[in-house]
Parts: C-alpha cells; sequence; structure tokens
C-alpha cells in the first residue's frame, strides 16, 4: 500500500513524541513541524506583551519561532493557557493544515495532529509514559541544562498542565480512534523509534513520496 506520507504524531508532555518525530522526520526525509511551538510563541508573547492571544496567533513570524525561551515550562505553561482558547486554535489550525499538505508529505506533533489537524493521516501514533518516567526525563533534560528544580515540583506542573490539556472543551489532548498506541515508560529513543518503525512495516505502510 502506498500513502502521501503524513505521520501525525500526540501525546503528553515529555512522553517522547518531539524525539520521534524527529527521528521518523529525517529517517523519510520529511519536512517536520513541532505544533506545540506555535502554542509556546502565543503564549510567551501573549504574556510579555499583554496582547491579546488571538490577535499575536494571527501575526506569529519565523523570529517568534526561534525564541530560545521557547523551551522553557514558563513557556509551557503559558502555551496550555492560550491554548484552550478557541479563536487560538482555529486561527492556528489554516497554517499547520497547509504544512501538512504539502506535496513531500510531513510529519507533525503535538496534541490534537491525529484528531483534528490531519484526521486522515496514513499513519497516527499516540506517544504515552507513566508521569513519573515523563517527569524524570524532564527533571534530567532541566538538570542538564542547569535549571535548579526538584522533581517534584516537575511532576506537579507537569500533572498540571495535562490535566488543562485533557479537560479543556477545544480539541483536548486525546488519542484518535485509529492510533497505534505507543508506550515509552521503559523504552529509550532508539527503542520508541524501533517500536514506531514496526508498527509501520506491520501495517503495510510504504511512502512513496512526492
Ligand atoms: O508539545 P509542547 O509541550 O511543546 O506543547 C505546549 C503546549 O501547547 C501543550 O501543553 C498544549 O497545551 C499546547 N498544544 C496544543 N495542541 C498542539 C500542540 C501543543 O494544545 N497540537
Amino acid at each position: 500500500m502506498t500513502h502521501k506520507p503524513v505521520i501525525a504524531i500526540d501525546g503528553p508532555a515529555g512522553a517522547g513524541k518531539g524525539t520521534l518525530a524527529r527521528r521518523l522526520a529525517e529517517h523519510f526525509g520529511l519536512p517536520h513541524l513541532d505544533t506545540g511551538l506555535l502554542y509556546r510563541a502565543v503564549g510567551l508573547k501573549a504574556e510579555r506583551t499583554g496582547r491579546s492571544p488571538v490577535e499575536i496567533a494571527g501575526c506569529l513570524d519565523p523570529s517568534d519561532l526561534a525564541d530560545p525561551d521557547l523551551r522553557t515550562d514558563v513557556a509551557g505553561q503559558a502555551a496550555s493557557k492560550v491554548a484552550a482558547i478557541p479563536e487560538v486554535r482555529a486561527t492556528l489550525l489554516d497554517f499547520q493544515r497547509k504544512f501538512a499538505a504539502q506535496a513531500t508529505g510531513a510529519v507533525l506533533d503535538g496534541r490534537d495532529v491525529g484528531t483534528v489537524i490531519c484526521p486522515h493521516a496514513p499513519v497516527k501514533l499516540f506517544v504515552t509514559a507513566s508521569a513519573e518516567a515523563r517527569a524524570e526525563r524532564r527533571y534530567r533534560e532541566l538538570r542538564a541544562k542547569g535549571v535548579d528544580t526538584i522533581k517534584p515540583r516537575v511532576l506537579a506542573e507537569m500533572a498540571e498542565r495535562d490535566r488543562r490539556d485533557s479537560e479543556r472543551a477545544a480539541a483536548p489532548l486525546k488519542a484518535a480512534p485509529d492510533a497505534y498506541h505507543l508506550d515509552t515508560s521503559d523504552m529509550d529513543a532508539d527503542a520508541a523509534f524501533a517500536a514506531a518503525l514496526a508498527f509501520m512495516e506491520s501495517k503495510g505502510f510504504r511512502f512513496s513520496g512526492p
């Protein structure tokens, strides 16, 4: 079976979906969009300027997406607040759909890629891991960056963001009914990549290219 190569990857924070998305994009030579960056850029700019998140979402520019502070937990929390606003989501939808529709195909990761952005993607992965495993990874990442934090705090912030993302009315975090669930609690990045490829092969996915 050949398909236009669109791979939709969703899941909660720290489950490893970003790393997996980058690996798959590199493997198949596809462009990759980390959709969380869009919400982080809107959230951070809204906090810094006090301007309306909807207005900011309508005029994001590439420099907004290059801000090194986008990877911080402050930006993550700000993102999950603006991500609950339906008008912000609607404004960002078009860009994400166009990215997915390019002739090359694409890999997108986020919270609603398989459910809302690309409901017809031939490959949908829902990447999860236990809260402890996710918090442990995030904690190590922060410590490696020199951020002074403690694990219970990372766990609490993650739980708060998970709750907000799962309980919101607009495009909540949830698996598409046809998504393949990949629990990475006991996997490293190589094992998660191998499991995703094995799933795709078992389903006979053959990407034909543009
Ligand atoms: O994936 P990342 O942690 O960078 O996402 C930051 C926040 O952006 C998430 O917690 C979520 O609230 C929001 N988001 C979203 N829909 C997406 C991607 C991210 O609501 N497709």
